[in-house]
C-alpha cells in the first residue's frame, strides 16, 4: 500500500471510448508509467469492472488487494487498496477484480460512494481505465473526472462511436444538472429519445428552446458545457494524415453538441505496445524511445502535465513565462529530472532548448498557479 503523505487532492483523468480495443488500458497504463517515470506519483486505476485486466497489463497475476475490498466495506478508503508497483516508487495500481462479471453494473449507490472517495487517493494524478460503450457506471465516472480523454482510432466505427460516447455524456450531465427540475429534465430525455441528439437539432437550439421556459435552467446547461474538459487522443494511426478526421469530428462535436474538445495528441501504430501487453509492461516502460512511447510522453509532457486543472486549455502566456524562468532557482517543480526517460538525450542538459520532446515543450510547472 501507498506510505500517507500530506497532499493536495488528485488531479482525476478518466480515459474513455465508444469502442472497445482501441487502447484506452494499454494507454492508461503507459501514461500511469510515464507520469511515474517523471516522479509523478500516479494511481492507475482498473474501472473496466466488467473486464478487468490492469494486473495482466502490468505483469501482476494475483493483486493483493482488488476494488472489491473497497465493493465489499472490507475496507472503508480507496487508499488501502492500492498495490504499489514493485518497479516504481511513484506508480500506485488499484485493480479490478478478476473475471467479476457482477461487478459491471454496480449499483448507483457503490458508484456514488467510489465517486466521494476518489480525491483521498493520495497521488497527484489519477487514472481511471473505463470500460467500453456509455452506461450510466462509465459517464458518470467520465463527467465526475478533471479531465476526460476519449481514444479514438481512425477509423470510421471508431470515430462514429466516439461520437456517440460524447453525446451520450452530454445527456447524462445535462440529466444530472437538472435533477431538480424535473419538467425540464423530463422535456430533453424526450429529445434524446427523439431527434435532437440523433439528427440535426443541435443542443444550441435545445438550449434556446429551454431558455423561453426558464433561463436559470439554461444557463446551468451552458455552464455544463463550458466545464466539460474533454481531450482526445488517435491512437494507431498509421499517417499523420488521418489527424484530418479528428478535424471534422471536432467540429461536428461543436456544431451538434457545442462541445468544444482538445486533440491531446496522435499515437502511432507501433509492435510495442502489443509487444508491451504480452510481457506485462506498459509500453512507456517496454522501451521509452519506441515511436508511441515518444508519442505518449510528448502528449503527457506539453498537454497534461501543463495543463491548468481549473481551466480548458493551458494558458500560454504562463507557461512562456515559466521558460523564462527555468535555470532560477525558485520554487517551480521541474519535470526534468534525472528519472526522465528522455534524460541521457536531453537537449536542456546540453545547454540547448530544455528537452528533446519540447518542439511545444517547456520544463514543466503543476500546482503553483
Ligand atoms: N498504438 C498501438 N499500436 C499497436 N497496437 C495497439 C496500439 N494501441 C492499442 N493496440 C492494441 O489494440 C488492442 C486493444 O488495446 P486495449 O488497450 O486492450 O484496448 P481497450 O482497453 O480500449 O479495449 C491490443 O491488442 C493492443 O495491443
Ligand atoms: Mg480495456
Amino acid at each position: 500500500m501507498i506510505e500517507e503523505h500530506s497532499q493536495e487532492t488528485p488531479t482525476v483523468i478518466a480515459i474513455g471510448s465508444g469502442k472497445g480495443g482501441v487502447g484506452k488500458s494499454a494507454i492508461a497504463a503507459a501514461m500511469g508509467a510515464g507520469f511515474a517515470m517523471l516522479n509523478r506519483k500516479t494511481v492507475v486505476m482498473d474501472a473496466d469492472f466488467g473486464g478487468s485486466n490492469l494486473h495482466q497489463i502490468m505483469g501482476i497475476p494475483r493483486p493483493a488487494y482488488t476494488y472489491r475490498d473497497f465493493q465489499n466495506g472490507r475496507v472503508d478508503n480507496l487508499n488501502q487498496i492500492v498495490v504499489e508497483h514493485h518497479q516504481y516508487d511513484n506508480l500506485g495500481l488499484i485493480f479490478g477484480a478478476a473475471g467479476s462479471y457482477g461487478m459491471a453494473n454496480e449499483k448507483y449507490m457503490h458508484r456514488q460512494r467510489f465517486l466521494n472517495h476518489i480525491r483521498d487517493i493520495r497521488a497527484e494524478f489519477v487514472i481511471l481505465d473505463l470500460g467500453a460503450g456509455s452506461s450510466f457506471q462509465v459517464l458518470d465516472i467520465f463527467t465526475a473526472a478533471d479531465l476526460g480523454i476519449v481514444i479514438l482510432n481512425p477509423e470510421p466505427l471508431s470515430l462514429s462511436e466516439g461520437f456517440n460516447f460524447v453525446k451520450q455524456v452530454v445527456i447524462r450531465t445535462f440529466s444530472k444538472t437538472l435533477r431538480q427540475f424535473p419538467e425540464i429534465q423530463t422535456f430533453i430525455q424526450e429529445h434524446a429519445k427523439t431527434e435532437t441528439f440523433r439528427s440535426n437539432v443541435r443542443v444550441e437550439d435545445l438550449i434556446l428552446q429551454i431558455q423561453q421556459k426558464d433561463a436559470e435552467v439554461a444557463g446551468r446547461l451552458k455552464t455544463c458545457l463550458d466545464e466539460l474538459q474533454i481531450g482526445l487522443v488517435l491512437n494507431k494511426v498509421t499517417n499523420d494524415e488521418q489527424s484530418v478526421e479528428v478535424s471534422a469530428f471536432q467540429r461536428a462535436l461543436q456544431e451538434i453538441l457545442s462541445i468544444n474538445t482538445e486533440l491531446l495528441g496522435l499515437i502511432h501504430l507501433d509492435p510495442v505496445v502489443p509487444e508491451g501487453l504480452k510481457a506485462g509492461v506498459p509500453f512507456m516502460a517496454m522501451d521509452p524511445k519506441a515511436g508511441a512511447a515518444r508519442d505518449l510522453a510528448n502528449l503527457i509532457i506539453t498537454k497534461v502535465l501543463h495543463r491548468n486543472r481549473f481551466h480548458a486549455f493551458w494558458d500560454r502566456s504562463s507557461i512562456n513565462k515559466k521558460i523564462h524562468e527555468i535555470g532560477k532557482p525558485s520554487g517551480t517543480r521541474m519535470i526534468c529530472s534525472v528519472n526522465c526517460m528522455y534524460w541521457e538525450e536531453c537537449g536542456y542538459r546540453q545547454g540547448g532548448y530544455p528537452c528533446r520532446l519540447q518542439h511545444m515543450s517547456e520544463i514543466g510547472f503543476q500546482g503553483e498557479d
